[in-house]
C-alpha cells in the first residue's frame, strides 16, 4: 500500500481526536500535522495523553500533506479548506459546509452564506453506500452528519424501493458527545445524567441533509419529521424510523416481513459497514467501530415499516466515515484501518 500524507485541522475536537486514534493506526497514512486554535505550540501527547503514541506537536495552521481532514465548526471549516481545494489537496470536511446541494438552504439551517456555492455540487456526499463511484473520483468530500447517516442507511433501501408512503418519522436518541466538546449547560454532568430530553422541535440543521439524501434516491417529495433526543452516554445514537407501507407492495403478515428483510439484505449485501441485524441492534454493540447495524421489520398491526438503525456517533456517524471516504478516493481497501470490532460491554 502507497503511504499518503495527511493533516488533521482541529485535532482538539472530539471529530479531530478521534480522526487522529483511527489514522494512527491506517497502514497507509503517515499523519504529518495536526492543529488546534488553543494548543498549538504545545504537545499532542501533553494536551491528548490518549494520542500519545503519535507524537506530534500541535501546529497553528496545517502543513503541506496530501489529504487533509477538517474537523471545524462549520462556517470556519470552508473559510480554512476553500484556498485547500484550489491548490488541489484532498479535502474531507467533516462540518457541514458541502454537504448541502441547495445553496439557500445554508441561510435557513445554518445562518450564513456560503462563501462558494459553486462548490456544493463539486462536493460528494460522502456517504460510500450512496455515492461510491464519484467519491472516487473527486477531491472534496462533505462527510455526513452523526443523525443523517444512521437515518439514512435505515429508510434508504425502502425510500428507493418505493414500499413507504413519503410522510416518514425519525427519532434519534444520541449521546453526549455528539454535541461536541464545547461546554455547553445541556451537556453538564448534573443536566445529562439520568436525563433524556427532545430538542430542536422546531427543525434540527440534519433535516435537510436526510430529506436531500433520501429524494435523491427515491425521486419523490418526502414528508420528514426528524426528533432529535439527547440521552446519558458518550457515545452512540440509536435512530428508530416510521413509515406507513405503500399499498401492494409487500406480501401482508409475516412474508411481508421477511420480504422486506431481503430487500434490505439485498441492498447492503457488498457493504462492509452495513450489518441487517437479525434482532433489534443496540448502540453498545457499535462502540468504537465504523459499523452501522440496521433492524427493518413491520408493525403488522398498523402496517407501518419499523426501521432500527445505531453506529458510534464519532465513528461511522463521523470520523471513522471519514476515513472509509479516504479510503475509497485513494483507492485504498475500505476497510483500512477500521477493522475493529465494538468495545463490549
Ligand atoms: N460530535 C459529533 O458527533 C459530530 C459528528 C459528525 C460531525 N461533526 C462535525 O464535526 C466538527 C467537529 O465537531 P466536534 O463535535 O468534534 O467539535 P467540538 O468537540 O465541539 O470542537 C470544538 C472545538 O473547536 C474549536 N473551534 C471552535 N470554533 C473554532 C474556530 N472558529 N476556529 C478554529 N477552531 C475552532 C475550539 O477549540 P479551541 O478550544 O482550540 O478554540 C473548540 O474546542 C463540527 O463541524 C461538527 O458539526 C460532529
Amino acid at each position: 500500500m502507497n503511504v499518503v500524507e495527511v493533516a488533521i485541522i482541529n485535532v482538539t475536537s472530539y471529530m479531530g481526536m478521534e480522526a487522529a486514534r483511527l489514522l494512527s493506526r491506517h497502514p497507509g497514512v503517515k499523519l504529518v500535522s495536526v492543529t488546534g486554535r488553543s494548543e498549538a505550540g504545545k504537545s499532542l501527547a501533553s494536551v491528548l495523553p490518549h494520542l500519545s503514541g503519535i507524537g506530534l506537536t500541535i501546529d497553528p495552521a496545517p502543513q503541506v500533506a496530501d489529504v487533509v481532514f477538517s474537523a471545524l465548526p462549520h462556517k470556519a471549516s470552508a473559510e480554512v479548506l476553500l484556498p485547500l481545494v484550489e491548490k488541489g489537496t484532498k479535502v474531507i470536511d467533516l462540518s457541514a459546509d458541502f454537504r448541502l446541494k441547495a445553496v439557500e438552504e445554508y441561510q435557513r439551517w445554518y445562518d450564513f452564506s456560503h462563501p462558494a456555492p459553486e462548490m456544493l455540487q463539486k462536493a460528494v456526499y460522502g456517504l460510500p453506500e450512496l455515492h461510491r463511484p464519484q467519491l472516487a473520483s473527486c477531491s472534496l468530500v462533505a462527510n455526513p452528519g452523526c443523525y443523517p447517516t444512521g437515518a439514512i442507511l435505515a429508510l434508504v433501501p425502502a425510500v428507493k424501493e418505493g414500499l413507504v408512503h413519503p410522510d416518514i418519522i425519525v427519532d434519534s436518541k444520541s449521546g453526549v458527545s455528539g454535541a461536541g466538546r464545547t461546554l455547553s449547560m445541556t451537556a453538564h454532568f448534573a443536566e445529562a445524567n439520568e436525563n433524556v430530553s427532545a430538542y430542536a422541535l422546531g427543525g434540527h440543521r440534519h433535516l435537510p441533509e436526510i430529506v436531500q439524501e433520501l429524494e435523491a434516491t427515491g425521486s419523490r417529495k418526502l414528508s420528514v419529521t426528524f426528533l432529535p433526543h439527547l440521552v446519558p452516554m458518550t457515545r452512540g445514537i440509536l435512530t428508530s424510523c416510521y413509515a406507513r407501507l405503500a399499498d401492494g407492495k409487500l406480501p401482508d403478515g409475516e412474508k411481508g416481513v421477511a420480504e422486506l428483510r431481503q430487500v434490505y439484505r439485498d441492498f447492503y449485501k457488498d457493504e462492509p459497514f452495513v450489518r441487517v441485524a437479525d434482532a433489534p441492534p443496540q448502540t453498545k454493540q457499535t462502540l468504537g467501530t465504523n459499523l452501522c447495524l440496521v433492524y427493518p421489520t413491520i408493525d403488522l398491526r398498523t402496517n407501518r415499516l419499523m426501521v432500527i438503525s445505531c453506529l458510534d456517533n464519532l465513528v461511522k456517524g463521523g470520523s471513522g466515515q471519514a476515513v472509509q471516504n479516504m479510503n475509497v478516493m485513494l483507492g485504498f481497501p475500505e476497510t483500512a484501518g477500521l477493522e475493529s470490532l465494538a468495545v463490549y460491554p
